[in-house]
């Protein structure tokens, strides 16, 4: 090893990008630290993100099903149901602290150094972490986003709150306005309709979830509508006004017009998240910026500067956790020598909602403007043999290919399962698979899997069961 440095490699922030990248290197023989300034590691997906959400998604899910009648008709009939919001939570602390805690063992385990601090650097191989002067001769910058502010709206975090805010509101509120139709908006404004809010989510666009397949954005806005959830969409939110603890928020079309107020106890901010570079100090090193405010970064995640690597949330391209943990072991295998390459084209989405929403690759609408003509094959759940059993039958798969190779291009789906469905469909996509290829494989019955087996017969014309 060049024992000149203190470190062959030193990654800032140990988010599922940064974690995995120290991980990784590490097991590939690296002298690696990993500096992080919160109390736990694990980054905004343990602490504040993809864990504490998913748990109270699951808590609130599991007392919609016990209070909402709907077990009932399955001959299970419950009394006197009630919630204990602080239980809630605490469980969701506990799994938060298990898998904080569990990253804390991998990095002994593997003998990576946990710098506590906040890292500024002074070069391209120097950084400062806690008044330490700490060097290396590789550094990763993994360093996650923050919440994007909406300007004149004070985040308060007791009336106006951000996705933190929201995943520990102490009490359930009577009225909750979520600005932005976007993923968090979406399954935290779940969370607490479930709960027994009233939710009405106020979104800028024409539709919600930007980015996503356009008949999929369509039927998720009328599921949720089914749901109870309030979707003021093509709306702009003017101000926030708090006052004796209730907010009043202004909104307006946003192609201009009738203006009107909405009072609520709650209000979350949710229209997006930015590239967090504060107190880096990246001039420091001559790190380049792109005009978006990320670190700029080539295809093997290399910056501008030799020896400073940027992966995560910081660096280009979706903000999600299984994206930045990929990049995390392909940064370090880059590092050490080896080829670490990551598919951006096969990222999956997944909004955690019930029933889930699920894509892989390119909406029907980016797949003909990359390609021209494509094959779309759908196949609704309500014809799907498992789901009627269970009396889930909200949604469909969809299946795009190339019309003229045959070969995905992407798949969406709607389902209780999405979440778990949409991997297969990631795995053949990653094999260059065909939707031939998908219809000819054998997938067990009776599962909602058979429903993403359909829809690729769709694409061929020749669905057996619609
Ligand atoms: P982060 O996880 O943000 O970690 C960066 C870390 O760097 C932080 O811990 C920070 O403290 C530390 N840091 C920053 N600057 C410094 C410094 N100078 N010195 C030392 N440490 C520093 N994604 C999914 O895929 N699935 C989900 O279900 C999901 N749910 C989410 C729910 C919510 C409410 C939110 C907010 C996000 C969710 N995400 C989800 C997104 C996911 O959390 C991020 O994509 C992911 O955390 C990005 O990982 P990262 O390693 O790039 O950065
Ligand atoms: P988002 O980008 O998903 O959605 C923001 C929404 O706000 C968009 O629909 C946008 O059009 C709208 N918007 C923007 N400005 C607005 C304004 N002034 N008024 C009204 N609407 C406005 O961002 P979100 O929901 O904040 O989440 C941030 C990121 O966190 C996501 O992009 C995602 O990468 C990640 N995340 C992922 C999750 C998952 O994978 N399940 C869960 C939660 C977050």
């Amino acid at each position: 090893a060049d024992k000149t440095y203190d470190y062959d490699v030193l990654v800032i922030g140990a988010g599922p990008g940064g974690y995995v990248a120290a991980i990784r290197a590490a097991q590939l023989g690296l002298r690696t630290a990993c500096a992080e300034s919160r109390d736990t590691l694990g980054g905004t997906c343990l602490n504040v993100g993809c864990i504490p959400s998913k748990a109270l998604l699951h808590a609130s899910e599991l007392y919609e099903e016990a209070t909402g009648g709907h077990l009932a008709k399955f001959g299970v009939n419950f009394e006197g149901v009630s919630l204990n919001l602080d239980q809630m939570h605490a469980e969701k602390a506990k799994a938060v602290g298990e898998l904080t805690g569990g990253i804390e063992f991998l990095f002994k385990k593997n003998k990576v150094t946990w710098l506590k601090g906040k890292a500024a650097f002074k070069d391209g191989h120097t950084v400062e972490v806690a008044g330490q002067t700490v060097t290396a001769k590789d550094i990763v910058i993994a360093t996650g986003s923050v919440v994007t502010p909406l300007p004149g709206v004070t985040i308060d975090q007791e009336v106006v709150v951000d996705s933190t805010g929201a995943l520990a509101l102490p009490k359930v509120p009577e009225h909750l306005v979520v600005i932005g139709g976007g993923v968090i908006g979406l399954e935290l404004g779940s969370v607490w309709r479930r709960l027994g809010a009233k939710v009405t989510v106020v979104e800028y666009l024409d539709q919600i979830l930007p980015g996503f397949d356009g008949e999929v954005r369509k039927e998720s806005a009328k599921l949720f509508k089914k749901q109870g959830m309030e979707l003021k969409t093509s709306t702009k939110v003017t101000g926030v006004t708090v006052e004796g603890g209730r907010a009043t928020v202004s909104v307006e079309p946003a192609a201009g017009g009738a203006a009107e107020t909405l009072s609520a106890d709650a209000v979350l901010v949710a229209i997006g998240r930015k590239p967090n570079i504060d107190g880096l100090n990246l001039e420091a090193a001559g790190v380049s910026l792109t005009d978006r405010g990320q670190v700029a970064i080539d295809h093997d995640f290399r910056t501008n500067v030799p020896g400073v690597w940027a992966i995560g949330d910081v660096a280009p391209g979706l903000m999600l956790a299984h994206k930045a943990e990929d990049e995390g072991v392909a940064v370090a295998e880059n590092i050490a020598g080896q080829t670490g390459i990551v598919n951006h084209d096969v990222i999956p989405s997944v909004v955690y909602t019930m029933p889930e929403i699920a894509g892989v690759g390119l909406s029907e609408e980016a797949a003909k403007a990359k390609v021209g003509e494509v094959k779309v094959g759908k196949f609704p759940f309500m014809a799907n043999s498992r789901a009627k059993t269970n009396r889930d039958t909200d949604g469909f798969v969809k299946v795009i290919a190339d019309a003229k190779t045959d070969r995905v291009l992407g798949a969406w789906i709607i389902s209780s399962l999405a979440g778990t469905m949409i991997a297969q469909v990631a795995q053949a996509m990653e094999f260059g698979a065909t939707s031939e290829d998908i219809a000819y494989t054998c997938h067990a019955h009776p599962t909602h899997s058979e429903a993403v087996k359909e829809a690729a017969m769709a694409v061929q014309g020749k669905p057996i069961h619609i």
